[in-house]
């Protein structure tokens, strides 16, 4: 674009020569013009390419960005109280008071999950499936179960501090004696006598992060997930060391191998391999103690037995008839009982209940106070609680027998 109009000389000698010059001109002019046009679509051209690449750019820094960011951590909304919005973060189990912007907050309301960043400000929430993995892990410390509360199996809670709690109490101890800490511990016996409400309060007891994973929930509810959500679930144990797993009802994942080959079972199958790889690598595993619990002992296979996988096996057996008077006395302690409710013969009458029976027991007495308009509860009511329990007992018995 050198010639401009400048460079021209305008000769002015006679009109012939000036009209030719005009027309020289003219045409020169017209050549400009369509010059300027093209450089101007050229340039726009330009102008398109380059925002192109801004683009391109922008979500590259974006990206990078993201990339070097810390992760996050997924937490449950709690309660939005006018200091902030309590959150309760998963694996851990801590709460924290967090602030949030007014726009947030309108958004929020407590059981949502977010994910928050290393100093507990809310980045987001999360939806629905983004986090089935962290909720099944989820501890569930309320309502709090202490040592206190159970009643009849003293030798067993003991067992299980004395291999739970106390090497992640005083592992130096271990280190100095020169023997590995126990890896785990195995809840067995019947139905309803305390093996998940002692592993809770295990969970109340120590300050090592308590993670529980219940064996029917990774077979029925997870599909297809389960061999993944066992290896998540060590992982997030690793991160968090010290740490206790719980896995509870572990008949589900670890039942003998059957004959049947369903698709199923090979899911199952898959899950328990991982456990037991998992509870293998004990070397690396670091500060980690496993807890699993089952009412079906029988049913388990043998392998995940083997020495090495669980130190202890603890039988949880039904309570004995001392134990059965404390069960008693536990859990009538918040309810208004008579004086001459004699715990001791409750205990002798309901021969064979085990520790969920006699709440049962305590809670249907309960219910035939109130029916007869009482605030406290009698000897009768008790003994009719127990009838009733009993004949509901053998319904059920019967229609097992000719299920
Ligand atoms: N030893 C006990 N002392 C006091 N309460 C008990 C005891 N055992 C059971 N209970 C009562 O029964 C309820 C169920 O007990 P828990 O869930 O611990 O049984 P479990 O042994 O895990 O049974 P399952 O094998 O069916 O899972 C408890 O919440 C508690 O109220
Ligand atoms: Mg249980």
């Amino acid at each position: 674009m050198t010639d401009t109009v400048d460079d021209v000389e305008l000769p002015y000698d006679d009109d012939a020569s000036k009209q030719e010059k005009v027309e020289s001109l003219e045409e020169r002019l017209e050549v400009l013009e369509s010059q300027n046009e093209e450089m101007r679509d050229k340039l726009l051209d330009a102008n398109a390419e380059n925002n192109k690449y801004q683009q391109k750019l922008e979500r590259l820094t974006h990206e990078n960005k993201k990339l070097k960011q810390s992760p996050l951590f997924v937490a449950t909304v709690q309660e939005l109280t006018d200091e902030g919005v309590i959150i309760k973060q998963h694996g851990n189990n801590q709460e924290a008071l967090t602030e949030v912007t007014e726009e947030m907050r309108e958004d929020l309301e407590p059981d949502d999950r977010v994910a928050v960043n290393n100093s507990l400000s809310i980045v987001k929430t999360l939806e629905d499936e983004t986090d089935v993995r962290a909720r099944v892990m989820q501890v569930d410390r309320s309502p709090e179960v202490t040592y206190g509360d159970i009643g009849g199996i003293k030798e067993q809670i003991e067992e299980v501090r004395e291999t739970v709690e106390m090497p992640l109490r005083n592992p130096d101890m271990f280190e100095d004696v020169g023997i590995d800490p126990p890896s785990g511990v195995l809840l067995h016996g019947p139905p309803g006598t305390g093996k998940t409400m002692l592993a809770k309060a295990v969970a109340n007891q120590t300050d090592a992060t308590f993670i529980k994973m219940a064996g029917s929930e990774l077979v029925h509810k997870f599909i297809g997930e389960g061999a993944k959500l066992v290896r998540d679930l060590f992982e997030l144990a690793r991160q968090h060391q010290p740490a206790v797993i719980f896995v509870d009802e572990i008949d589900a994942i670890a039942a003998k191998r059957t004959e049947s080959k369903t698709s199923g079972d090979a899911e199952v199958q898959r899950t328990m391999m991982q456990l037991l790889s998992e509870m293998d690598g004990f070397e690396d595993r670091g500060e980690i103690r496993i807890i699993a619990a089952t009412n079906r002992f029988d049913m388990l296979d043998r392998a995940i037995l083997r020495p090495g996988r669980f130190d202890r096996l603890i039988e949880v057996p039904e309570p004995d008839e001392a134990g059965r008077e404390q069960i008693f006395r536990i859990h009538t302690r918040s309810m208004s009982v008579d004086d001459n409710v004699d715990f001791g013969r409750l205990a002798a009458m309901a021969e064979g209940a085990s520790g969920a029976d006699i709440k049962a027991i305590c809670t249907e007495a309960g219910m035939f106070a109130i029916r007869d308009d009482r605030t406290e509860v009698r000897m009768s009511d008790f003994r009719e609680a127990y009838e009733k329990i009993q004949t509901e007992d053998e319904d059920e018995d019967v229609s097992r027998t000719f299920a």
